[in-house]
């Protein structure tokens, strides 16, 4: 029995090697192996996380306080403190951008739900919290297999929509400052491993962080030559209050996020970042937040650089330490807080306050306890992303979004006759990429609206019609062609990221280049009505099409994420039934 017993422990030790030989394992703190770690105070799992943190400050020389006020954190190993990355991007599902998941090991793809636009058009709560629960799920499937540098996620989005214009606008729940705070509120909690009803995890733990962004009055990117760095966003109190800061309150207060971001642009005068009044009176102060707060990418420099609200690259250190600001991304605290130290401008204790907030995070984050597969989340392994379940999620979450905006003499759904002919038309037709969004991830699996049609139709014929969703030279012809030869028309049109993204806003509402001549022409030319589909964050006029009655069906699917291919085809097709016509969308079809 006994050398049984050995030789079964021989070989699970065997097997526990080969598995550590192949990943390095989630980076993490209080490694409880080195002999030092028993006489730090800050390692004692026992001691309330507030004593902890103040142990390990107290350890700190001035340096190394300083490199810690930076996203990319240093280990710093005298104290067996490993690095962190703060910048992680979740939008929706978790994602290749930011610098805290490196996709290029053992994990390639995580789950890709529709963007938040589409999400947020279901309505459905239980829907945006269960989506959030599966991104906090496999953030920490990637975090304990060793691909992740950090569980601090910058999402969610949930500035308010207000121009349609804004290129961002696409990340976010829409203009209604009620539904964004809903949304907000349900994705955190998901995320952060709460219950739906928002009971919290026992001593502020964190199954992963998330952060509402950006505080506050931020939706203008690139337009006109008016640049987000440099923005000055007149708001009233009344619209503050009314507007931009009801989805920040309820994010903080009922969502209990542990994250806050202040944006680039400036509130009537004063850098977000800089505002003492917005991060610690209102947030702190009124609305009991007790998370970190993290700037936007650089938002520290511009504030010296672009903005020359502060004169010195020091005193712009001192306003945003002194505003409440913790974390810089960027290098700029890095390079200019010694320098704001020596010229008086900040003390170590505007550091430290920092510092608490940020040590407070990680060990909420379970980071400081040891080996964090041996802990609360640690079962949580690499088969959670990508599971089955999170991938029908995301076809859920597809079909619950996607809206018929136009039926008219009930041409859909298609009844599924195989003998029927199907032309499928237009630019976005053949794309996957296209519904991802951005701050998109790699998905579990690619498939197209043409390839998923292909499923229901044996005979599809396809036509690009125009070779980008620019639509500068449309194929009219060819497409006309195809057109009057099938039974069914599908056009697949609309917007992608070289139309509204990060730093480019648009500046009108119109389908791009020939996409609307196109349009009008195969639904002219076609046996009957045409279905039109439109792939599109931010709103576009298609009042053209509304009144045209060669155009049957109108389906908006925002950028509908892996599962979009699948989700058009089964509505258009009948298998699921869309949601119709929305208040939210009647502006759509008559701005
Ligand atoms: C902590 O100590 C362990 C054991 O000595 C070591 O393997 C690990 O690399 C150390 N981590 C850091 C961040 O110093
Ligand atoms: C994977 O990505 C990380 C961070 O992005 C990088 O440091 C590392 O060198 C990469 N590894 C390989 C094998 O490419
Ligand atoms: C905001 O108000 C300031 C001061 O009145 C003015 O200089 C600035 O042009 C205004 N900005 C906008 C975007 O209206
Ligand atoms: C369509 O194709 C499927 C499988 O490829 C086949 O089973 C079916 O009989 C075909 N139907 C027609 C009408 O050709
Ligand atoms: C769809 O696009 C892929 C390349 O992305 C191409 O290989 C394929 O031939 C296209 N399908 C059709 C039917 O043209
Ligand atoms: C999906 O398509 C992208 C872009 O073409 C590609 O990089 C990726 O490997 C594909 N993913 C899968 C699971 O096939
Ligand atoms: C149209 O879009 C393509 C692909 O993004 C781009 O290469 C091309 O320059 C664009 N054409 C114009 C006229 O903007």
């Amino acid at each position: 029995m006994g050398e049984v017993h050995s030789h079964r422990i021989k070989i699970l030790l065997l097997i526990e090697f080969l598995v550590y030989a192949e990943s390095n394992g989630p980076p993490y703190s209080c490694d409880s192996s080195n002999p030092l770690t028993k006489s730090f105070r800050f390692c004692d799992a026992k001691l309330p996380i507030n004593k902890r943190v103040q142990d390990l400050i107290s350890r700190l020389t001035l340096d190394e306080k300083i490199s810690q006020l930076v996203n990319t954190a240093p280990a710093i190993p005298r104290l067996n403190i490993s690095a962190y990355q703060w910048w992680s991007e979740a939008l929706h599902g978790v994602s290749r951008h930011g610098k805290g998941i490196r996709f290029n090991g053992s994990i390639a793809s995580a789950t890709m739900f529709p963007q938040v636009i589409l999400t947020a058009a279901s309505f459905d709560a239980s829907l945006w919290y269960r989506i959030g629960q599966a991104i906090g799920e496999e953030a920490r499937g990637v975090y304990n297999a060793g691909e992740a540098m950090g569980m601090t996620f910058w999402a969610p989005n949930i500035n308010i929509f207000r121009d349609p214009r804004w290129g961002r606008g696409q990340e976010t729940p829409g203009e209604d400052p009620l539904v964004a705070g809903e949304y907000a509120v349900t994705y955190v909690r998901g995320i952060q491993g709460d219950s739906f009803e928002g009971t919290q995890l026992k001593d502020g733990h964190l199954k992963a962080s998330a952060c509402c962004k950006h505080f506050t009055a931020h939706d203008l990117d690139n337009w006109n030559g008016f640049d987000r760095y440099m923005f000055d966003a007149n708001v009233t109190k009344q619209d503050l209050a009314d507007t931009y800061q009801p989805p920040f309150k309820s994010c903080v207060q009922k969502g209990q996020a542990s994250g806050i971001m202040c944006a680039y642009n400036r509130v009537n005068g004063v850098p977000n970042c800089a505002d003492y009044d917005l991060l610690t009176t209102t947030a702190r102060g009124q609305w009991g937040f007790n998370g970190y707060i993290a700037s936007d990418c650089d938002a520290v420099a511009i504030i010296h650089d672009n903005q020359g609200y502060a004169k010195l690259p020091e005193d712009a250190v001192a306003d945003v330490l002194k505003a409440g600001m913790d974390v810089n991304c960027g290098s700029y605290l890095m390079k200019y807080t010694k320098s704001a130290v020596e010229k008086k401008k900040v003390l170590e204790s505007d550091i430290d306050r920092a510092l608490n907030n940020l040590f407070l995070m990680r060990m909420r984050l379970g980071l400081f306890n040891g080996d964090p597969k041996k802990l609360e989340f640690g079962n949580i392994g690499p088969d959670h992303v990508c599971s089955q379940k999170h991938q029908d999620l995301a076809l859920e979450a597809a079909k619950k979004g996607i809206v018929l905006l136009k039926n008219s003499a009930n041409l859909l759904p298609f009844s599924k006759i195989n003998a029927m002919s199907l032309t499928v038309i237009g630019p976005n037709a053949n794309t996957s990429q296209t519904f991802l969004g951005n701050y998109e991830g790699f998905p579990c699996k690619n498939i197209t609206v043409l390839q998923a049609l292909q499923k229901y139709v044996n005979h599809t014929t396809y036509h690009e019609g125009c070779s980008f969703v620019n639509c500068t030279n449309a194929a009219i012809d060819k497409a006309v062609h195809l057109a009057k030869e099938a039974d069914y028309v599908v056009l697949v049109m609309g917007l992608d990221q070289t139309q509204e993204r990060e730093k480019h806003d648009r500046t009108d509402l119109e389908l791009p280049g020939n996409q609307e001549i196109l349009i009008t022409s195969v639904a002219q030319a076609a046996k009957g009505p045409v279905i039109l589909v439109l792939l599109c964050g931010g709103p576009v006029d298609i009042s053209f099409a509304k009144g045209n009655p060669k155009i049957g069906s109108i389906l908006w699917a925002g950028y509908p994420g892996e599962a979009g291919g699948t989700a058009l085809a089964e509505i258009i097709f009948g298998d699921h039934n869309p949601g119709t016509l929305q208040l939210q969308h009647l502006k759509i079809i008559s701005p």
